[in-house]
């Protein structure tokens, strides 16, 4: 494993990171979650990611108890969680005292407390506003993420999918009135997802020593390869709840690029999903890649990636995007 500092920060995470979205609880129970944990930090992953929305609550819960049972020294891990959905749907959206998406100071300091307890963690390392929130002004929302560091909750905070005209605002708004400023941004980046981190980003790491967290490096297991023959079962495309992804997991042009990419990978000596991951890794803007996986055979197979990344070299790069460029966002 190599690990990067996270930013213009002091803090380094592992290059590759382990995320919990759609697994946990769902597919892996809290045993599994040790196992899965157990296995990342063997390979050196320090950060695990997860979020409020993730199974409504329930895998912060389950991510809480697994580090209760592993016991490492809180020193030597980074675990991350986000807000902007909350967990209280009953409410009719328009009599809700809060919008169920917001990041409203109320909400916020509200949504930490809870995380920390779900966790049972004294603080979190990593806290993101989950998605913009354009209703409620930028100085509110800075300003309660601020004081959940100052309050000893959070250690560092940052934004997931924020357009990076909003990020500008938040960092200037912090600037202004002395706030912790937001450190990193967690976007989608993939080899058919570029443009945001590659271009729309480009002026944020240098100004403002943004550091990014990506997620989805296989496009939900589009890049591994295996929906190439239609959804398998057991597979995330077979999940009722991810119906939602099922079209783009079964684009013919993205998986008949990615059948051309298996034998680029079979020469570097790798899987597919070895391959994307190693792509994701390969840029130096990116502070760590989460990876997500639903069985400890993907978390060792997948952190293998790492042999991978200097084996990219510009005439391999060259013919990874003759196969994906014309079909990326
Ligand atoms: N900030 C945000 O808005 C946001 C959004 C999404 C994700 N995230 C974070 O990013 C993390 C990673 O995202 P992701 O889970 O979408 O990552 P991904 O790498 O694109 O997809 C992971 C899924 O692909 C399948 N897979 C993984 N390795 C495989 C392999 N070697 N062979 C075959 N199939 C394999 C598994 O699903 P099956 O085995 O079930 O098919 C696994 O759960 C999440 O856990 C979360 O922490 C953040």
């Amino acid at each position: 494993m190599q690990y990067r500092h996270l930013g213009r920060s002091g803090l380094r995470v592992s290059t590759l990171s382990l995320g919990s979205w759609v697994t946990y609880h769902n597919q892996v129970d809290a045993s599994q979650a040790v196992e899965m944990l157990a296995a990342a930090h063997d390979a050196g992953v320090n950060f695990f990611d997860n979020a409020e929305a993730y199974a409504l609550g329930k895998s912060e819960e389950i991510m809480g108890a697994a580090l209760k049972k592993l016991g490492w020294p809180r020193l030597n891990y980074i675990v991350s969680t986000k807000f902007f959905w909350g967990l209280d749907r009953s409410a009719p959206a328009e009599r809700a005292v809060n919008r169920r998406d917001t990041l409203n100071r109320k909400y916020l300091m509200q949504a930490i407390d809870g995380s920390l307890k779900r966790f049972g963690l004294e603080h979190i390392d990593l806290v993101y506003c989950h998605r913009p929130d354009p209703s409620t002004p930028i100085e509110e929302t800075v300003r309660a993420m601020n004081d959940m560091i100052v309050a000893g909750k959070a250690l560092y905070w940052g934004t997931s999918e924020w357009p990076a005209e909003a990020i500008h605002a938040a960092w200037h708004a912090a600037d202004r009135h002395g706030w912790h400023k937001p450190l990193m941004e967690q976007p989608q980046y993939h080899l058919f997802h570029r443009k945001r981190v590659e271009e729309e980003y480009a002026l944020l790491y240098r100004d403002m020593g943004l550091g990014l967290t990506t997620w989805s490096p296989l496009a939900s297991g589009l890049l591994s390869g295996k929906y190439r023959a239609g959804i398998p079962s057991g597979s995330r495309g077979a999940m009722e709840n991810m119906a939602f992804l099922r079209e783009g997991l079964t684009n013919p042009a993205r998986n008949a690029a990615v059948e051309l990419l298996a034998p680029i990978a079979a020469e570097l000596g790798g899987s597919l999903a070895q391959l994307a991951i190693a792509w994701a890794a390969r840029n130096q803007n990116v502070s760590t890649v989460i990876t997500g996986a639903s069985s400890v055979s993907q978390v060792q197979g997948n952190l293998g990636a790492m042999a991978l990344v200097d084996k990219l070299t510009p005439e391999v790069l060259a013919r990874i995007d003759a196969a994906t460029l014309a079909l990326a966002d």
